[in-house]
């Protein structure tokens, strides 16, 4: 494709260097040696990178219809496995799901999450009372306190795992994260022998399911296994039951009849090698809320524990968040509380969260794109199967896009001047059709964490609190190896 490559070895490619290294911190170094858009071998198999906003407009937007699938992962079966969710699916099949799924996450159907919201976050709110004035690792308390939203959310089940220490539920979610940092011994054959991937995903598969069988304890589960049988238990539950719930469950289980005329006559729609229902089957809302309780976790519990991070660090801004919620609060009568309609009203709020997911982009790993029929963008022919992949830590620290202040400073008014940018320069939640399709629902839960939790409580360091975060891990969420520990304060004039 006459693209410039970082030096690369036979057989492995360039993947030792970044499973090394983590993709986001590879990708930008040979940004800066390479340039904007150059190319890099998985294996045997080329990717393009880039970080050219003008090409990332024409894959991701414009000619978005060419790119409707993702990367090849590691631990995919294949385009057509009936066992799919919306964020490995390709195609019409991506469509058809993106279709049925994204009233899921309309405003008004996450409204009806609020009281889940609210519980979960008082039950923060509670053990952080009981925590007050001493050493927290933080992200321990954050996981489980967005693990217990997204189940309540996704399943209604209130598995309650911010007091269960030992809950199962959250030990399994941990886990498939872990399996995919660690890129276990057969994902990575998958990578350097992509032909054979299927063969060596189904020799896994039946080696998992025979452990498992063999095992007395669970430990030998896999855990996505694990979680998905879980799931499948309350789906099966759920079609006996006649109780309307307000959870992603019923919402899944209700757009097979409610949401689109069409779907209603069912129709086939043919894919490259079987018709699938237009609506979506129930082995496919089981993979999607898989999908749902494993994106809705890390993510949003290592955005916060960036966020953190920062306050610790930054006196300024805690001082600056607890003046607005102060301010917000006075304006209103005794009874207010924050919650989905007003909680956008907070706008220094806003500009401190989206500022936190500037600097520390959490799922750069995912904003990327297959080419499903050969396109030509200006010299660059782009053959099918190709993969383009953002780097999208060089955008977010690019001083000619983000300056005149140092894009190494925290420093949310960078987003308050009417600066015009290409939509292509922020992409936290990646870009275009198929961006996140949980945003809308990650933000709020962000904000609304910290904005009950700013109003009470002040976060100071402590002598173990990191000044700069300098290593990182990445399987699909980025997250600091050095722990954020903070300490929790009650502030004076407040209940
Ligand atoms: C701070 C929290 C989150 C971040 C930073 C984040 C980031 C991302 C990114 C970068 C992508 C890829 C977008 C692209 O390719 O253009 C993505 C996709 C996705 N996210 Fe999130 N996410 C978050 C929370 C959530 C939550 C809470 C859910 C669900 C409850 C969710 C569900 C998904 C799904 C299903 C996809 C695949 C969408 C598709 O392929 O159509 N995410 N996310």
């Amino acid at each position: 494709m006459g693209l410039k490559t970082p030096k690369f070895s036979f057989f492995y490619g360039n993947l030792p260097e970044i499973l090394k290294n983590t993709q986001s911190n590879t990708l930008r170094k040979w940004t800066a040696e390479l340039g904007k858009t150059y190319g890099y071998y998985e294996g045997h198999l080329p990717v393009i990178v880039t970080s050219d906003l003008e090409l990332i407009n024409e894959v991701f937007i414009k000619q978005y219809s060419n790119f409707m699938a993702r990367k090849i992962y590691p631990w995919q079966f294949s385009d057509n496995s009936p066992k799919m969710d919306l964020f490995l699916s390709s195609n019409k099949r991506w469509k058809r799901m993106r279709n049925i799924i994204n009233p899921t996450f309309s405003p008004s159907k996450l409204k009806e999450l609020i009281p889940i919201m609210n519980k979960c976050t008082q039950r923060f709110i509670n053990i952080l009372e009981q925590n007050l004035d001493q050493e927290l690792l933080i992200s321990d308390f954050l996981n489980r306190y967005t693990m217990d939203t997204i189940w309540n959310s996704a399943t209604g089940m209130d598995i309650n795992c911010q007091s269960d220490l030992n809950n199962e539920y959250m030990h399994k979610a941990l886990d498939v994260f872990k399996d995919l940092e660690e890129l276990k011994f057969g994902f990575r054959m998958t990578s350097y022998l992509s032909e054979f991937r299927p063969i060596i995903l189904q020799f896994m598969t039946i080696l998992t399911y025979l452990m498992g069988k063999i095992s007395t304890t669970n430990d030998f589960v896999d855990p996505l296994f694990w979680l998905t049988q879980h799931i499948h238990q309350i789906i099966e539950q759920r079609k006996k039951e006649n109780i309307r719930r307000k959870d992603f469950t019923q919402l899944l289980i209700e757009s097979r009849i409610e949401d689109n005329e069409s779907l209603k006559k069912n129709e086939k729609i043919v894919m490259s090698k079987f018709p699938l229902d237009k609506q979506m089957s129930f082995e496919e809302i089981e993979f999607n809320l898989v999908g749902f309780l494993l994106a809705g976790f890390e993510t949003t519990s290592s955005a916060l524990n960036y966020s953190f991070f920062i306050l610790a660090n930054h006196p300024e801004e805690v001082s600056k968040l607890q003046q607005e919620l102060d301010e917000f609060y006075a304006k209103n009568d005794q009874n207010f509380d924050i919650n989905f309609d007003n909680i956008n009203q907070l706008e220094y709020l806003d500009m401190f969260v989206t500022e936190v997911l500037r600097m520390y982009p959490i799922s750069s790993n995912t904003v990327n794109r297959r080419c499903m029929f050969p396109t030509q963008i200006g010299d660059l022919k782009i053959p099918i199967g190709v993969s383009i992949t953002v780097d999208v830590l060089s955008i977010h620290y690019d001083h000619n896009i983000w300056g005149p202040v140092d894009t190494e400073m925290f420093y949310p008014l960078r987003f308050s001047a009417d600066v015009k940018r290409s939509q292509s320069a922020y992409l936290p939640f990646g870009i275009g059709p198929r961006n996140c399709v949980g945003m809308r629902y990650a933000l709020m839960e962000m904000k609304m964490a910290l904005a009950k939790i700013l109003f009470i409580y002040n976060v100071l360091p402590t002598e173990n609190t990191p000044t700069k975060l300098v290593n990182f891990t990445e399987g699909t969420v980025r997250r600091p190896k050095d722990l954020v520990k903070v300490k929790f304060v009650k502030r004076q004039n407040t209940v």
